[in-house]
């Protein structure tokens, strides 16, 4: 491959312009990279000092795979840059067949060596050698949203988790939009929101971003990039590229964080496989919101801020792009949710009494609930595809002697409000 990057810097106190990175006409080469006045910002790594900071690539540092090449976790120290706390960083290996890979790559380079904010994930350096292209991140100790979401092995994320992470990533898409020339991401997605230790969210992935149109014009793309469930309609029809395609991508992410489904799941049949199809009219119904929410809250999420973001997904996902809002209004939206403190009794112990009156009773219920546990044992032998069908729910859950579950709370709270009564 050609070594030489082509881009334009138009002035020295303008970004650099993401459009120009294609252009192939352009003047500037690789060496001018290297000392452009981003560089400053980004280490310049060689090859072998990758390798020696992931373990030479090691499956044991794998972290996982994505449509550019695999990222290693790796780790990073002054003894390698003077300067450079000593931190875990993420590599991540661009494979390079075909242009696009290199003009994403160099995409991410430039943009991420100009534009720092607490919601974007921060580029720590680069790696340019022959054909080789490497990137090196700060190191995001949760992961990506997606894997928090929708994987079973996880924990389930607090309805107070889900809207930091929702004000994060739209503090990060505000910031991208209300710079001079605006930046339209372009490939909003859960897989794209990367957390940290405390569950700050930031946004990674700028190779297809893009450079908003200035003044009246709109950009028209010959080529329909970005992810399907999350592209905005209009952006589909026509190519029309405007800041307003990635409000409504916000808008599928909003829908994912209440629903705790997938915005395409070919697993479901047909008409649920669309999440914003099937969900959409749910949101603006209050009293059929609670059909759509994540059964994986259990329940546990303030009713008042649950209509407020419906609302919001509503407005975000709307066909017409001028009914959407800013990104720095969704913000201002989605902060004061935070403060809503109306949730129900969290999920709670209850240990049934060893004796006293309550005995008979409570045995009572002991017995319905080892048959149920029976049930429930049985379901988790039977596999999936009855928890799919809804099995779980059709069977009231009964008193077992210890239980942590906001169903059985409903079922049982006027039991146990009598129960302390009668035991005082
Ligand atoms: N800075 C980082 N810190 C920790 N993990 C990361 C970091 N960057 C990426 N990862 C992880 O590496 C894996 C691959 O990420 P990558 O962004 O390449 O692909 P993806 O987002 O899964 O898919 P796509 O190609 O659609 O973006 C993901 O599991 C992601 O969470
Ligand atoms: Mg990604």
């Amino acid at each position: 491959m050609d070594s030489r990057i082509h881009v334009a810097i138009h002035s020295s106190n303008s970004r650099i312009s993401l459009s120009d990175i294609s252009d192939p006409g352009s003047p500037l080469c690789l060496s001018d990279l290297s000392t452009s006045k981003f560089a400053s910002n980004l280490h310049i790594f060689t090859l072998s000092e990758l390798k020696l900071m992931t373990s030479d690539f090691s499956s044991t540092n794998f972290l996982g795979e994505g449509g550019f090449g695999p990222v290693h976790k790796g780790f990073v120290d002054d003894k390698c840059r003077p300067g450079l706390d000593p931190q875990p960083v993420a590599v991540k290996i661009l494979d390079l067949d075909g242009d696009q890979g290199h003009r994403e790559w160099l995409t991410e380079v430039v943009l991420l060596g100009q534009l720092r904010h607490p919601h974007l994930v921060k580029l720590i350096g680069y790696c340019c050698e022959d054909e080789h292209r490497l990137l090196v991140y700060e190191y995001m100790a949760r992961g990506n949203l997606e894997n928090h979401l929708f994987r079973r092995y996880t924990s389930s994320l607090t309805w107070e988790t889900r809207i930091k992470i929702a004000v994060g990533a739209a503090k990060g898409l505000a910031f991208l939009h209300g710079e001079e020339k605006p930046v339209i991401y372009r490939d909003f997605k859960t897989s794209n929101i990367l957390l940290d230790a405390d569950y700050n969210a930031k946004l990674s992935d700028f190779g297809l971003a893009k450079d908003g149109p200035e003044g009246d014009n709109t950009h028209v793309s010959t080529r329909i990039m970005g992810t399907h469930g999350y592209a905005a309609p209009e952006y589909i029809m026509t190519g029309h590229l405007t800041t307003m395609n990635d409000v409504y991508g916000f808008g599928v992410v909003l829908l994912e964080l209440l629903t705790g489904r997938r915005a395409m799941d070919k697993k479901r049949p047909a008409r649920e496989q669309n999440l914003v199809d099937w969900a959409k009219h749910y949101l603006k119904d209050h009293h059929k919101l609670d059909n759509i929410m994540d059964p994986r809250l259990e329940g546990q999420y303030s009713t008042e801020g649950a209509r407020k973001v419906a609302a919001l997904a509503y407005q975000c996902l709307s066909h017409s792009p001028k009914s959407r809002p800013t990104m720095n209004h969704v913000v201002k939206i989605l902060e004061p949710i935070l403060q809503l403190r109306d949730l129900p009794v969290g999920p709670f112990v209850y240990i049934a009494p060893a004796q006293g009156k309550n005995d008979a009773k409570l045995n009572d219920h002991k017995e319905k609930g080892d048959e149920d546990e029976g049930k429930v044992k049985k379901e988790t032998e039977t596999g999936r595809s009855q928890r799919r069908k809804g099995y779980r729910h059709k069977h009231p859950i009964k008193a077992r002697a210890v239980y942590t579950d906001t169903h059985l709370y409903r079922t049982l709270k006027n039991e146990m409000i009598s129960a302390r009564i009668e035991g005082r």
